[in-house]
Formats: C-alpha cells, structure tokens, sequence
C-alpha cells in the first residue's frame, strides 16, 4: 500500500509499504478515505522527538470497514468509521474510568497508545491506503448515516476537536465564563468552537497569525494579536483588568516569543498572567519530558522557568494532558449530525495522499492560508481536485 514515511527531520515521502493486514482476533481493517495532518505531527517532522525513522505517520483517520477479526462483534464490514488517535484496550483500569489517553496496557511501560505517534507504542499511522485499529469494538466509533456528506466534519472526530473541547473541560468552562485560549491553529480553534458550544460569555484567541486569527471570529471569539500588543494586556482590558475566568493552553512546547523565537515557558507563564485569581487553565498543547534538540537548557531535559510563585498566589490550578477522545466522540459526534457543530470550517486543503509532502512543508512553515490539511488516500491528485470543488460550490 501507499503510505506516508517518517525519513528523518523534514523529510517525508509517499512509498510503497507492506499492507496493513488482521494480526489479532479483536483487529479491524479500515480502508482509509480521510487521514489529517496535525500538529502533533510537526513536531515529530522536525525531528523534535525520538520518532523512529521508516515510521508511518498518521493519527487523524477515517474510513471504511473492509475486514474484521474473529473476535470483533459490533463493527462490520461497510461500516464508515472514525478512530480516536488514542489506541485503548478498553479494560485497563484507566480504560474502564473514561482515561483511554492514558492506557496502560497498550504501550506497556507507559500511559498512552496512538497511530504513528513518537513515543506511543510501534503502531503504523493512516496516512496510508489501509490502517489496522487494535481492539477494533472499542476504538472505532461508527458514524451516522450521513458519513459521507459530512465525512470532513466527522474526521474532525478522531482529534482536534475532542481536544479542544479536552482543554475547555480541563478549564472547567461554564456558561457565561470569559475564556482566553493561547493558539488559533485547529487545537486552538476547535477549543474555541467547543467554548462557544458550551455557552462561553466572551472567547479570546491568541495568535499572530492573521487568518488563523480570523476564522477564530467566525467560531465567535475576539481574535487577539500578540504581534501588535502584547496579549496579556489586552486580555486584562477585555476583563476590566481581572483576567479571563479561564484559560486554554492550546501551543504547546514549541510556543514562541513575539520575534518567533521558541520559548517553551511563553504561553504558561502568560496565562498565569491573563487568568484571573482562582482561575483553571487546562493545557492540550504538547510538553515533553526531554527535547534534546532545544536551545534552552532547561527545555532540553523538559522543564521550564515557570512563575510558580503568581500561579499559587492567585490560587489557580492546572490540569493537563493528552485528550481522552472516547470520553466526548460520540456526543460532540451528535452535534455535528445535527448541524450544530462544523469542525470542518478550518480546512484548507483538500488533497491526495501523494501531495502530503509538500503539504508537510507548509504547514510547518504556517505558511498563510494554511490551516488544516486533509488527505484523501486511494485518489488521485486530480480525483481530489474536481470532488472538493464540487463541495465547495456547493456550500
Ligand atoms: N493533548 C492532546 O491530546 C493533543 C492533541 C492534538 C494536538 N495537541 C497539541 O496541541 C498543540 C496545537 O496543535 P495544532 O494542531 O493547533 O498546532 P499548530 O502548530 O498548527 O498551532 C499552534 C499555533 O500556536 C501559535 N503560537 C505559537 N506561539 C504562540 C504564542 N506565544 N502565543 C499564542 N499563540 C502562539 C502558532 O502561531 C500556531 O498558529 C500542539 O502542541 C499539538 O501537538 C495535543
Ligand atoms: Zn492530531
Ligand atoms: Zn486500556
């Protein structure tokens, strides 16, 4: 098959791979018709973690049934199906209670599985023709009958828009709450959607990136843009001086200062500043234990120089990690079958598998204009071309 391989630090290329077959009993087949890029892969294609070279990449999948193991009951063949990037075993402890980011069982020796991730156990992404899902009962979740109108939206399902929701519940985001949310790349701006969804009173999106900044407005918030004040003091003067009520951590480590230089402590340490005192700041934006590639000492063994000493003055907390997708799939699922959720409204690109590396350079680049990057595996670069323009034109 097809695949998108991991060559080494910038460099990723579409080869032929061996097929993804049944290896267990509990295995599904998925033929893949959506996989995304995301920016949990950058940080991956900038050879920023340990990620094995001849790697698969892929988390973000979508697709169509077409073999199931002995052992699988509930999934059948034909059915059009969407896979949260966190593989679970679904009886670990950790399974059991909702943490299916966090399994136990799956990557042994660590907390957490997923598809063609650093870090997260030796399974092949789906940015590929076929991908296998391990305990496929459990980690595929069968969309609605109108899977394929909406198929754009729904493999929205497999990541960023169960973590941005992830980020406003780590924040504890009620309804009429100011929130402000560091990042309007698609984390960011999913957090965003899922804010207004829960009722948010005032959303503020930080960025420097004008258009990512503008499709922000479009999910309802105040874009703020760190590049013509600094944030802190326009969040405080959106909050009569007090700080939001809460704040989202949407960046991540490789989070940059205003001349673009990295700084993994920025975005934490402004929060501290723009949350208000008791406020909750719930971070998604990926930190690692070590970065050796990173120029900070400090970063380079995954610590960072945080104003520990505000953050307990104000008397706010943190809570963090990875999204357990299965634990909001299914509802935020429903929402968008009904109309009231349209994840798909931050695509950019809609293109073939074959011109994912080229995609890769720019949206590493934040290039303007690109926001999010859908592959279509199984199609031609043309076939791709002619069927997003017809959705398009009818929109
Ligand atoms: N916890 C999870 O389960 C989970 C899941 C998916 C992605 N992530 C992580 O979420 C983060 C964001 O993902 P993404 O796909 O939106 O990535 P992205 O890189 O496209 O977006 C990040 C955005 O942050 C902006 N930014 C950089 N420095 C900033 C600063 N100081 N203040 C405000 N904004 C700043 C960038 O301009 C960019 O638009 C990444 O770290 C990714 O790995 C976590
Ligand atoms: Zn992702
Ligand atoms: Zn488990």
């Amino acid at each position: 098959m097809q695949a998108l391989v991991y060559y080494g630090p910038y460099d990723v290329r579409v080869t032929e791979m061996p097929d993804a077959t049944i290896e267990q009993p509990g295995d599904v087949l998925v033929k893949i018709t959506t996989t995304n890029i995301c920016g949990s892969d950058l940080h991956m294609y900038e050879g920023r973690t340990d990620m094995q070279k001849g790697r698969i990449l892929g988390h973000e999948n979508l697709g169509e049934v077409v073999e199931v193991g002995s052992a699988v009951v509930q999934i059948k063949v034909g059915d059009i199906v969407c896979m949260p990037f966190n593989i679970g075993c679904g009886h670990c402890r950790n399974c059991e209670t909702g943490y299916t980011g966090f399994c136990t069982t799956m990557n042994p020796g660590t907390a957490g599985a997923a598809y063609g991730f650093a870090g997260m156990g030796p399974y092949p992404g789906g940015q590929a023709e076929y991908l296998r899902v391990p305990h496929g009962d459990f980690n595929c979740l069968k969309l609605p009958e109108d899977a394929k109108e909406k198929e754009n939206d729904y493999v929205m399902l497999s990541d960023i828009f169960p973590t941005g929701y992830h980020a406003t519940e780590l924040a504890g985001v009620m309804p009429g709450d100011s929130v402000v949310i560091y990042g309007a790349g698609p984390v960011g701006l999913m957090a965003a959607h899922s804010a207004a969804l829960k009722g948010a009173g005032k959303i503020m999106v930080v960025d420097n990136h004008k258009d990512r900044l503008k499709l922000a407005e479009e999910f309802g918030a105040i874009p703020i843009d760190f590049s013509k004040a600094p944030a802190v003091e326009q969040v405080l003067e959106l909050t009569n001086g007090l700080g939001a009520d809460k704040g989202c951590e949407c960046v991540g480590y490789q989070c940059c200062d205003k001349h673009g230089a990295e700084h993994s402590n920025v975005t934490m340490n402004e929060l501290v500043q723009a949350v208000k005192a008791t406020g909750k700041i719930g971070v998604v934006g990926v930190f690692v234990p070590k970065d050796p590639k990173s120029k900070d000492p400090l970063q380079k063994k995954g610590h960072m120089d945080f104003d520990f000493g505000s953050f307990w003055m104000k008397g706010q907390s943190i809570a963090t990690g990875q999204a357990n997708v299965k634990s909001y799939n299914r509802q935020l699922c429903t929402l968008i079958s009904l109309g009231k959720a349209t994840p798909s409204k931050i695509i950019s690109h809609e293109i073939s598998l074959e011109e994912a590396p080229n995609a890769y350079d720019h949206f590493d680049k934040r290039d303007k204009g690109w926001t999010k990057v859908i592959l279509k595996p199984g199609k031609t670069k043309s076939s791709v071309k002619k069927s997003s323009s017809i959705a398009k034109a009818g929109k």
